[in-house]
């Protein structure tokens, strides 16, 4: 199938091309940072007037540069949550128009479901399912078994924040731009993981949940103390980063335990941090497990894997066009 991608659902105005969920024939993205950093974090409303925007051209972008006219696509895919309201409908409304207009079909694909599948963009491989997903974006941390692409469950999840959020948070204490997470992994590049010893989340053996809300108090008083004196930011900086990664790779290598399968995903805006993937791909080799880490541009948010996952879920995803509506809270 040759489906375009349109991706809403925070602050980047993204649209792609892709053919049979592999093939990326063009990847359009613009990002938004720049009219939110000042604010020091995304502003729902900046981000849905910029959507408006920009979304018209961006689509017409995309086609020019995957050279293919809208009557030779076989559907439309669009993020329908969860996410920002305003941004959501944005995204929503233009795929709904498009696909009516063109009589296309339209798919329906939940954002979460969209990082999983991002990982199998541009490779030659079919996903070798049962596979063990870690998806860590700014707004959610789960542990998934993907039987398939309409089966999967979570094995665990974040008590409060996400990885994401963890690292923006923190990076905002010691003082970093906008977004926070790969600010913090620049900075950690010089510093000393073994400086400081951060809390890592131990719940009871064999549970799969996390949580950083203690991680990031304890960085938060750490830095508000005399301790923090003369101690480098790169070490608080490389110290926690080392915690975040320690806790997640403890639970995957508890679900490995407990769940049999076939390989290994890591995806989600945190996919992108060197140092997780790094840990990530050591448990796989020891595990003797196939794993898959999405290309740097994939791993944060594009709509090359939302057609990816509509391609791979296929009708299942199919929905009326003039039924359609943007749910922020749609659960995984
Ligand atoms: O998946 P994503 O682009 O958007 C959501 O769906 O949330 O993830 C964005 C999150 C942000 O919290 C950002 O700081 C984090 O991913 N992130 C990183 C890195 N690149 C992005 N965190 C740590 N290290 C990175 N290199
Ligand atoms: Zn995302």
């Amino acid at each position: 199938m040759l489906l375009l991608g349109i991706e809403t659902s925070c602050d980047d105005t993204a649209t792609a091309v892709v053919r049979d969920g592999r093939h990326v024939l063009a990847d359009v993205s613009t990002n938004q940072d720049v009219f939110h950093a000042k604010y020091g974090g995304i502003v729902p409303e900046i981000a849905s007037r910029r959507h408006a925007s920009l979304l018209s051209a961006a689509v017409e972008d995309a086609l020019a540069r995957a050279g293919v006219a809208l009557e030779a696509l076989d559907g439309i895919a669009v993020t329908v949550g969860p996410g920002l309201i305003g941004s959501l409908v944005v995204g929503v409304a233009t795929a709904k128009a498009l696909a009516f207009a063109g009589n296309k079909p339209l798919y329906a694909v939940n954002h979460l479901h969209g990082h999983i599948f991002a990982a199998f963009l541009e490779r030659d491989v079919e996903p070798p399912y049962p596979f063990l997903a870690l998806l860590v974006s700014g707004g959610h941390s789960q542990l998934v078994e993907v039987a398939g692409p309409t089966a999967m469950r979570v094995l665990g999840r974040t008590r409060d924040d996400a990885a994401g959020e963890a690292f923006d948070k923190t990076a905002r204490l010691l003082g970093l731009p906008f977004p926070g997470g790969p600010a913090l992994e620049a900075l950690a590049r010089d510093g000393d993981a073994h400086a400081i010893a951060f809390p890592r989340y131990r719940p009871e053996p064999g549970a799969l949940d996390l949580s950083f809300s203690g991680l990031k108090t304890s960085a938060r008083y750490f830095l508000a103390s005399d301790a923090a004196h003369g101690v480098a930011r790169a070490d608080v900086a490389a110290s926690f980063q080392a915690a975040i990664v320690d806790v997640l790779i403890d639970r995957v290598e508890r679900a490995l335990a407990a769940n049999q399968v076939r390989a290994l995903v890591l995806s989600g805006g945190v996919a992108a941090n060197e140092t997780l993937a790094a840990a990530f791909r050591r448990v796989g080799a020891a595990h003797e497990l196939p794993t898959y880490v999405p290309e740097r541009r994939f791993c944060t948010d594009n709509a090359a894997m939302i057609a990816a996952a509509a391609d791979r879920i296929g009708a299942a995803a199919r929905v009326d066009p003039l039924a359609l509506t943007a749910d922020p809270s749609l659960p995984f």
